[in-house]
């Protein structure tokens, strides 16, 4: 009989309609008052606890230790990689999860950061530094309305987007993954993403999903040489020397935005502030973030980025969860040094019996999780919306993409090369020119990307195909003029830091040949970052910054031949030298071409 009561006060708690919105606040607020109050301590600890799903002993082990959340980093792909068996994957987990004592469901998170950009087929937009060169809050905004509808038509109810890192130094491997070196870019792009993911009201539609404003905080701050445990070519995950000023006058914006828009998860950051790591800087977020910001969401650990905490495991677990992270993204990534979820929860309950960590503090992580989880519709439903399927990879957000790209071009020299004439013949080459995956850059498919043809799209030499003959669709050999496409291999995070920013001697090799036909040429950049290319930049009749546009290399070809005018303005400054960097609008650096740079087609 009692399990019997229990298993109807949970239905009617985990399910229960209200019929008011205004109450509805006020009627999760007590349902997890009650839930917290059937809740063991183990049963807390699983709720704070997320792991990758590939380092899963067995799937029931999300039952019996009633884990909160799953992830799948970057390349954590279910066999079948396609839309449905990413589906059918959540699915099977979430089945699992219900069937736990409390039968809450899991949130289950990605890194959609530019498309769904694990899955084969998904619609790859262009990363956020191109996104920031379009600097266009409405195109923003549908980019990532776009990315939530493909992502919640695969289950998923959480991503970990928009990164509003404010990229200081061109050598961080990262600098694609932020929108600009300037703080009000980064706030208003930040905001529109957030909307996008969420809609203004999270769980207001079938396609709403969890945003995470990361990686808090000042990740974009840190010194070369200080990355990876000091590594002296190394600036990801390193040490940002700032003052709380700083902090509060030029990093704290964006997220400020974030909380106001409704943002429902923060991820901590890996990098130090003044040599104290972000994950056990309990001012950050007891003090700043939750009290006198008033972020009432939760908060999220980075990738085993308790474990870069000094000193013991157990000590790595208390200190974060003292200093207010409220879910651990342990992974259980054994085979790469990281420890096992079991290991985790073995400790995390040791802590809290020997009152290392209160239950006061897990009752405020657990009452926040629970938060957005009702409030982003998961515990009414938990399962995937198969409706949704229809419009992922749509021709609709293929346009979409295709404009994204057009808007986030940047021209930076036309010796009235262009806009081409699609009545001439082309010689295209170089090594972006037929490559989607150095067009898609980091975090396509697997976590640090890959060149060829890593997932369908459309080449750049395809774009420039659909409007003139090249040396591919035509046999005469007689060309009017050269394209010239390349640029950085695709890189994530700390694989991408280097103090050289320069073309590959195979890329400078293509320009030289296509030089000495002697005909004109324009070279488009496929690129991260700013690179030192002015000798490239002044030997050319043309020179367009492309960025990372992803799968729609449509959108390039778009604005070579003028069929969109170019409306794409640099949100980095862009150094002269190595020496220059790092070089921003508020660092007296004397840019090649500085922020706001972006030529147009007057003739338009
Ligand atoms: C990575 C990144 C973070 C990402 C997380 C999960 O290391 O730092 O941006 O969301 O792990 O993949």
């Amino acid at each position: 009989m009692k399990n019997l009561t229990l298993l109807v006060l949970l239905t009617s708690l985990l399910f229960s309609c209200s019929n008011n919105k205004g109450n509805e606040v006020e009627n999760n607020e007590s349902k997890i008052d009650s839930i917290i109050a059937l809740m063991t301590i183990e049963e807390k600890i699983g709720q704070m606890t997320q792991i990758d799903q590939q380092f899963l002993d067995t799937i029931t082990d999300i039952a019996d230790y009633s884990i909160g959340s799953l992830l799948s980093g970057g390349g954590s792909n279910p066999d079948t990689n396609n839309f449905k068996g990413w589906a059918d994957m959540y699915d099977a987990y979430q089945e699992v999860a219900l069937t736990s004592r409390l039968g809450i469901p899991l949130i289950y998170g990605v890194d959609a950061v530019h498309g769904h950009n694990n899955v084969l087929g998904a619609t790859m937009f262009p990363h956020n530094v191109g996104l920031g060169c379009a600097n266009d809050y409405e195109l923003c905004r549908k980019v990532s309305e776009a990315t939530a509808i493909e992502v919640a038509a695969t289950g998923i109810n959480w991503n970990f987007s928009p990164c509003i890192a404010i990229p200081q130094d061109e050598k961080w491997g990262r600098h694609y993954e932020g929108y600009s070196e300037h703080v009000d870019i980064v706030s208003e792009m930040g905001e529109a993403s957030i909307i996008g993911y969420q809609t203004k009201e999270l769980g207001s539609v079938n396609y709403s999903i969890v945003a995470c404003a990361k990686h808090f905080i000042a990740d974009g701050a840190t010194i070369w040489g200080t990355g990876m445990g000091n590594k002296a070519d190394k600036i990801d995950r390193g040490n940002a020397p700032i003052s709380d000023s700083l902090i509060r006058a030029k990093y704290l914006p964006p997220y400020q935005k974030a909380i106001d828009a409704g943002v429902g998860t923060i991820m901590a950051s890996f990098n130090s502030i003044n040599d104290l790591k972000c994950h056990a800087n309990g001012y950050l977020f007891n003090d700043l973030l939750k009290d006198e910001m008033g972020f009432d969401g939760f908060v999220i650990s980075d990738w085993q980025g308790i474990d870069e905490i000094p000193g013991d495991y157990k000590s790595d677990i208390i200190n974060s969860v003292n200093a207010g992270l409220d879910m651990i993204m342990v992974p259980g990534a054994v085979k790469w040094d990281g420890e096992h979820y079991k290991t985790f929860l073995n400790l995390f309950k040791e802590a809290v019996d020997e009152g290392l960590i209160t239950e006061e503090r897990l009752n405020d992580a657990v009452r926040r999780i629970l938060r957005i989880k009702y409030r982003s519709g998961l515990m009414k439903n938990p399962m995937t919306d198969r409706t949704l399927i229809e419009k992922a990879g749509s021709d609709e957000h293929k346009a979409l993409a295709r404009e994204a790209v057009q808007k986030s071009l940047v021209l930076l020299k036309n010796n009235d090369l262009l806009p081409l004439d699609e009545s001439k013949n082309y010689f295209v080459t170089g090594s972006g020119a037929d490559d989607i995956g150095k067009q898609c850059g980091g975090w396509t498919i697997e976590w640090q990307g890959g060149l060829g043809n890593i997932t369908p799209g459309t080449s750049i030499i395809e774009g420039i195909e659909e409007f003139a003959t090249t040396n591919r669709t035509s046999k005469n050999q007689i060309f009017d003029a050269a394209i010239v496409v390349v640029g950085e291999d695709p890189y994530t995070e700390m694989e991408g830091d280097s103090d050289k920013l320069f073309l590959s001697e195979k890329d400078k090799k293509s320009i030289e040949e296509v030089k000495k036909m002697g005909i004109p040429y324009v070279v488009v950049l496929i690129t991260g970052r700013p690179l030192i290319v002015n000798e490239t930049i002044d030997d050319s009749d043309a020179f367009l910054v492309a960025w990372l546009p992803g799968t729609e290399g449509g959108g390039v070809a778009d604005i070579l031949f003028g069929k969109e005018n170019l409306t794409g303005k640099l949100s980095f400054s862009w150094p002269k030298s190595m020496e220059d960097i790092p070089c921003n609008y508020d660092n007296d650096c004397d840019a090649l071409f500085p922020l706001g740079f972006g030529l147009t087609y007057s003739k338009k």
